[in-house]
Parts: structure tokens; sequence; C-alpha cells
């Protein structure tokens, strides 16, 4: 396609800048193509009842054809010169939506061009609700037809910038009007059968249509993997909103999938993939692994809805390999995000608890006397392994009275093989909520024995040997000279070495990586 000039103007929504709309309007008039904002996402606008402009589009856009255009209108009079067999519902739908993210379907009149309905004989029309939306449209006479401004293909664009990096030098004008609101395209309703069918779920949720007009029906290929059922929206049926990592949305109660996405984030990191996690607010902080983008909160679907495609795309501009999203609520707008999240993915899932049983262990704890010198040797030697699952490894001690740093001998053991404990205190032990993916090793057999008898809630207490399999003796250095702490280092390093090959010897799963990654 032939690059020409793109004319990109900054318009501020609550004094629009009246010189614009009417040049962008006279473009459109002349056949011409102009992005601009609405309140769900930004449009590719051509003059919807012209068929050559509407063919531009597909141009532009690299779209196929056959995938019909939403005419956009600024008067809820002109649905009539578009439409016809408007069913009795339309009204209050109009009067609860319009203008809003709801597109309506139904039979097209003649004035509506084939070229825009991509051949069908109805037509989908939207009354968006952004100002600046709707002074174009009454600028380029009434009607304009308008995609999402993206590559065919690419995450809908939610800021002005998403759509300078696709289609800059492909159209005429881009009307930049700052980030979108709700962030995910419209609803659409089709008017055209009884009760009306949502084909694309949206901010307009099937409980608000049934609280206006009674119940609708749903397409069923909305949330659903099923490739041979033809989705009735015909642009549903394209793996839309593709970003060019794989994809795949981790599934299950919320603990599952955050330990779950640890796992392959780990995995990942081991065989030095870039990965992507999609998270929220409250899971954030859980992701050591990978590049870790926050989506929104989950108290409020609306900020996912808004944040999402931005984050794809970000992603995209990273070069990751594979992104692994959470699952996110499907209660109002939730749906909208779980179907965009669904199509990006390409119907791909992860079963959260299909990974998380792989793992057996996920904490280690050595417990010591007062927690000043071997528990924290063998916690910071085992971090040093090459492990093949993740563990959060930490050490107590049976008696601690108040947090003191390490012992300085065995600091300086540890300094002159090249580790360090100087971020490590002392803490008592407490094992009153432990729970059974831990496991507690104690350095002696007594400690162990009293572990036993005081925590019965406790699943997993053994010795340090016992759990290795090893019964190489580790010397207590307490008041000893230096040497004896160098001993006593020499045989945790055997022992944690031990201990990382009974670990690794029972992580399950390693070959399934290659299937998620
Ligand atoms: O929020 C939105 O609706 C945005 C903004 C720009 O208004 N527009 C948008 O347009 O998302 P687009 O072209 O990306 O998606 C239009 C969808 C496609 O899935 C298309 O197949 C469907 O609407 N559609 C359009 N006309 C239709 C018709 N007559 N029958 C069934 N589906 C139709
Ligand atoms: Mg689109």
């Amino acid at each position: 396609m032939k690059f020409m000039e793109t004319i990109i103007k900054k318009i501020d929504k609550n004094n629009i800048e009246g010189n614009t709309i009417r040049e962008a309007g006279e473009i459109l008039k002349n056949g011409g193509l102009v992005a601009f904002p609405t309140e769900t996402v930004y449009g590719l606008g051509a003059n919807a009842l012209d068929e050559e402009a509407a063919g531009k589009t597909y141009a532009a856009k690299g779209r196929p054809s056959d995938n019909p255009l939403i005419v956009h209108i600024c008067d809820y009079e002109d649905l009539r010169r578009i439409a016809v067999n408007i069913p009795p519902e339309t009204d209050a739908l109009a009067a609860h939506f319009w203008p809003g993210p709801l597109t309506m379907i139904f039979q097209k009149s003649d004035e509506v061009p084939y070229g825009t309905t991509g051949g069908l004989d109805t037509v989908a029309v939207r009354m968006p609700s952004d100002p600046v939306a709707l002074a174009l449209i009454r600028a380029a006479g009434g009607f304009v037809s308008a995609p999402s401004a993206n590559t065919s293909g690419r995450p809908s664009p939610t800021t002005a910038g998403h759509v300078i990096h696709d289609l800059e030098g492909k159209i005429d004008m881009i009307i930049d009007g700052g980030a979108v609101d709700i962030g995910v395209e419209s609803t659409i309703l089709d008017m055209t059968v009884s009760p009306p069918m949502i084909l694309r779920p949206g901010a307009v949720t099937a409980e608000m249509f049934a609280e206006v007009i009674g119940p609708v029906d749903i397409d069923r290929t909305i949330l659903n993997a099923e490739s041979n059922i033809r989705p009735k929206a015909p642009g549903m049926k394209y793996r839309h909103y593709a970003p060019r990592a794989r994809m795949m949305i981790v599934q299950g109660d919320i603990r599952d999938e955050i330990l779950a996405i640890r796992q392959l984030a780990y995995a990942a990191h081991r065989r030095k993939k870039k990965i992507g996690i999609i998270a929220t607010s409250e899971t954030l902080p859980f992701y050591k692994y990978g590049i870790v983008k926050n989506v929104g909160t989950r108290e409020n679907e609306k900020t996912i809805a808004r944040n999402l495609y931005r984050v794809l795309r970000e992603f995209d501009q990273e070069d990751v390999e594979v992104i692994y999203s959470e699952s996110f609520a499907m209660t109002g707008i939730g749906k909208a995000v779980m179907n965009r999240l669904e199509k990006a993915a390409g119907h791909q899932r992860i079963d959260a608890a299909e990974i998380v049983k792989l793992q057996q262990y996920r904490r280690i704890i050595f417990v010591s006397g007062t927690d000043s010198a071997r528990g924290p040797i063998a916690a910071e030697l085992l971090r040093h392994q090459d492990l093949l699952q993740e563990y959060v490894v930490d050490s107590r001690g049976m008696v601690v009275l108040f947090p003191e740093p390490v012992n300085q001998k065995a600091e300086a053991v540890m300094r002159s093989a090249g580790m360090t404990m100087e971020n490590h205190f002392s803490q008592q032990f407490d094992g009153e909520s432990i729970p059974d993916d831990t496991l507690v090793l104690a350095l002696e057999e007594g400690q162990k024995v009293k572990l036993r008898a005081e925590y019965e809630n406790i699943k997993n207490i053994f010795t340090l040997n016992e759990f290795a399999q090893d019964s190489l003796e580790i010397p207590n250095p307490y008041g000893k000279p230096l040497a004896a702490y160098g001993e006593c280092l020499e045989a945790l390093r055997k022992l944690t070495g031990a201990l990382a090959e009974k670990l690794n010897s029972m992580a399950e799963g390693e070959e399934l990586w290659e299937k998620y990654m």
C-alpha cells in the first residue's frame, strides 16, 4: 500500500476544537479515513454510505472484507434511514444504552452498501457516547462506519499511540482524544431474532438487558473452545486480539493460579525463556520471575477491561515468548474480558490444579537451636543449589529470645566460600499454621523429636540427614575455633547437595514444560 501523510491532531474532550472536527468531517465526506476515539476503543472511520470508502478501511486494516463494519450514528432518528423492520424493544434499549457501548443489528435499508455490511442483508449500528466521536459523526454527515482502528489480528487500540503504531501512513488522519474509558469493544446484540441474542459481550451485560426487555440469548460460541461451531458475528471467528506471543490462561481458584504460574515462571526461568505474566494489584507481589504486568484490580473488573489491550501490546514490545494470564471473575464486564482473553489465547487453557499437584513442597524451614549458625548456613547453601522447583527457604530456632545477626565465625567461613548471611536475623520457630507443603528439617534428632511432640499439626518434620538419606554427621561448632565452623560448612554442603538431589528426584512434570512454554 502507498504511504501517505497522516495528519495527527490532539483534541480535548471537554473543549472540542471545532476546526479539527470540521477538517476530519470533510476528509470523511470526501471518502477518506479518520481514526477517532470512542468510549470503547479507537475506531477507524469512513463514510458508511460510500462503498468505496468502506473498501479502503479493509485495505488499511488488512482485514478480510467479509467482516462487516459497524455504522456509527449520532441521532436516534437516523437509525430509520439505514435499518428496516426495527423491532419495538429497540426504543427501550436505545433509551437506556444509547449513546453508549451497545451495537444493535437490524435488517439493512437500501441506503447501506453491501461493501459496508460485508455482503450481509443486516447492518450493525451504534451510537457512541464519546463527545469527540459524536461531533465527528455529525460533521461527517451522520453515518460513519468504524471497525476498531488496529491492524487486523492485533489487540484493539485504546490510545492514539496504538493507532499511530498500526496505521500511520495508511490513513488520512488520527484524532488523539487520550486513553479510552471502557477498553473493550461494544456489546453486540442481534435484534433480528427473538429474543435478541448477544453476539459479543461488552460493558452492557445480559443482566442489564434483562432489566429492560427481559431475558436475551447469548451466542454460545462466545466463551467456548469448540471451533466447529461458527460464531454469528463474522468477526468473532478470527483469532482476533492476538498478541505475538503464545498465550495461555491459567484457570483454577486464585491460590492455585498463583502457585501454578509461579511454577511455570520458575521452569521458564531455568530454561532461559522470556515469559510474561498478566497479574492484578492483589497478586503482583507473589511473582518473582518473568515480566509481570498489573492489568488492574480484582475489586473492580472495569480496571481490567481498561488495561487489557494495552498490556497485551506492551508484551509484544517486550518480545516475550509466552504469556500466562490469571483468569478473572465473569461478573459485569468480566465476561467480556474473559472472552477477549480466550480469543487472544486461541482458547489455550492450563488447569492450575494439575500444575500445582506436580510440586509437593514449596517451603523449607531449617530448624536449629538458636538459628545463628547451622540453620542459616544450611538455608543459604540450599539456595545456591540447582533446584528443579522453586522453594522458599528459611531457617528458625528452637530458642530465640530476640533477633540477632549470625555468629561471626559462621559468617566468616561463608564469606570465604563466596556467600553471605548478612541479612539474616535469628527468629523463633512458630509452628502454629504450617501448611502441608512445608518441609521442616531439624538439624539434630533431639530437635526433631521435640518439634514432633509439640506440633501435631505439622505433617512433615524430619531431620536433614533423614530426609536427605545421608547419615553424615553435622558437627556442632559452637564455642570452637574457626576451623570447626569450616568443617560444619563442608558437612552441610554435602548434605544440602544430597537434599537437592532428593528434592529434584521428587520434581514431577519436568517433561511437561515443553508443552506449556
Ligand atoms: O466498540 C466497538 O464496537 C468498536 C468501536 C470503534 O465502535 N468497533 C468495533 O468494530 O469493535 P469491529 O469492526 O472491530 O467489530 C465489529 C464486529 C465484528 O465482529 C463484526 O463481525 C460484527 O461486529 N458485525 C458487524 N456487522 C454485523 C452484522 N451485520 N451481523 C453480525 N455481526 C456483525
Ligand atoms: Mg476489531
